[in-house]
This record gives C-alpha cells, structure tokens and sequence, in this order.
C-alpha cells in the first residue's frame, strides 16, 4: 500500500467510471465557463487527470500557454496523448509537471489557474497552502476556475452526504486518498485576493464550478 496518494491505477479506467457513477455532469460542469477563457494567454492546471479539459481548452484557444501538475505520471501521459491528438501544436504549449501541487516551483505570472475536482482530494490546511503558493504567481485580474463536489442545503443535503461520502472510501480504497470531507475553497480563495464572478450548479447542488477573480490589494 502506498504511502501517498496514487491515482496511476485508476487513470485508464478514470472516464468510465465516472460516467458510470455521474453520467456527462461532471464534464458538463468542467466545460461550462470554457467560452470565458478564450482570451487568457498563461494558464496553470492542476490534477487535471487525464487531460480532458485541457486538450479542449488548448483546441479552442490556439495563442494559450499551459503548465499541467499532477503527481500521477500515469494521468500525466494520457494528458500529453489527449492535448497532442486535439490541439495543434500542443508539444509546444504545454509544459507537464510530475509533481505535488502544493510544493513545485511555479513559473508565473498566469492569467488562469484551473482545479476541476483537485481541490477536494486536499484537507483545508492543504487547500490553505495550496492557494498561498499559487496566489503570488497571478496576474492582475487573473481567472481562477474551479469545479468541486458540494453539500448543498435542503432535500439534496442527505444523499449529496451520502454519495460523497461513498466516493471518498472508493477513492481511499483505489488511490490511498486520506482525504474524508470537502474543504471549504471559498474562504481562503478570498482571503488571497480573490472574488466569485460566476457560478453554476448542477444535479441540485451536487456540483458546482465556480469563475474567481484575481485582483491584487496593491492596485
Ligand atoms: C479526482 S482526480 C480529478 C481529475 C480531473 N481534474 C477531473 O476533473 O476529473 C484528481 C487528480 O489530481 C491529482 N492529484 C491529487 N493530489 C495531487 C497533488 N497534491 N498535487 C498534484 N496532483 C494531485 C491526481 O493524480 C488526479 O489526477
């Protein structure tokens, strides 16, 4: 048993499963605000798994730049594969990172940080670090977009417990993942200079994907 996290196991069979257990919502969730990131020219994506959403964003804004970070080496090179076949020139533009997200250097400054379903495999204190890493690295007015799994109140609040609680002991099982609740993003993302300028939900509240805003106190 590994002592850290491994998602290498699950890359190959990472899209089936999770169109077996949510159908097209989660891609539906990871797509929704592409059309606002058409003009940003340096973006940073974390765990982006096996490259979905990057390989379409590269395809839909040819002059963008991105740094991809996973620690799964597995994820990793079925992103690079996905970004090759639906992105001119994706060698070019991409940069992959074998590494933890929350310690590798980063080479800014970025107009866009993407954590599609990332920021929930960290406990708060690591979220808590995660973004004080990233935040100095953003340029005025840079996008952050994340998608993440949510309790929302109401008739939804007991089976949304319940299938979340579900997916963290299958992510335990498969990947080692010690994670056991959804941090709160919100919070530290505006104590770091950031603001929500949109947001969606789906399947009841089940899943949200939220755009932030970087504006720096300084200006
Ligand atoms: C639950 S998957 C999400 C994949 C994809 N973003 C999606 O929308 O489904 C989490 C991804 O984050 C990566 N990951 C987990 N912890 C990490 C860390 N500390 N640093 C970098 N990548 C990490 C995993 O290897 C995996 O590819």
């Amino acid at each position: 048993m590994p002592t850290h996290p491994s998602f290498d196991l699950i890359a190959r069979p990472y899209r089936w499963m999770e169109c077996l257990t949510l159908g097209r919502s989660l891609e539906h969730c990871r797509l929704h605000f592409l059309p606002n990131l058409l003009q940003q020219r340096r973006a940073l994506i974390l765990g982006d798994g096996d490259g979905r959403f990057l390989a379409e964003l590269l395809n839909q804004n040819s002059r963008l730049r991105a740094d991809a970070v996973d620690t799964s080496g597995a994820m990793l090179h079925l992103l690079s594969q996905r970004c090759e076949v639906r992105a001119p020139n994706a060698s070019t533009r991409l940069t992959t990172h074998q590494a933890n997200a929350l310690t590798c250097p980063l080479d800014g400054p970025y107009d866009l940080v993407v954590t599609h379903f990332f920021l929930d495999c960290l406990t708060q204190p690591d979220l808590e670090i995660l973004i004080n890493h990233i935040a100095p690295t953003l340029s005025q007015d840079a996008l952050w977009l994340v998608s993440d799994f949510h309790i929302p109140n109401g008739l939804m609040r007991l089976p949304a417990k319940i299938l979340v609680r579900s997916l963290y002991l299958a992510f335990r099982i498969l990947t080692n993942l010690r994670t056991t609740k959804l941090p709160n993003h919100a919070s530290p993302l505006q104590k770091a200079g950031l603001t929500q300028i949109a947001r969606q939900h789906r399947l009841a509240g089940l899943l949200v994907t939220e755009l932030w805003q970087f504006q720096s106190a300084a200006r």
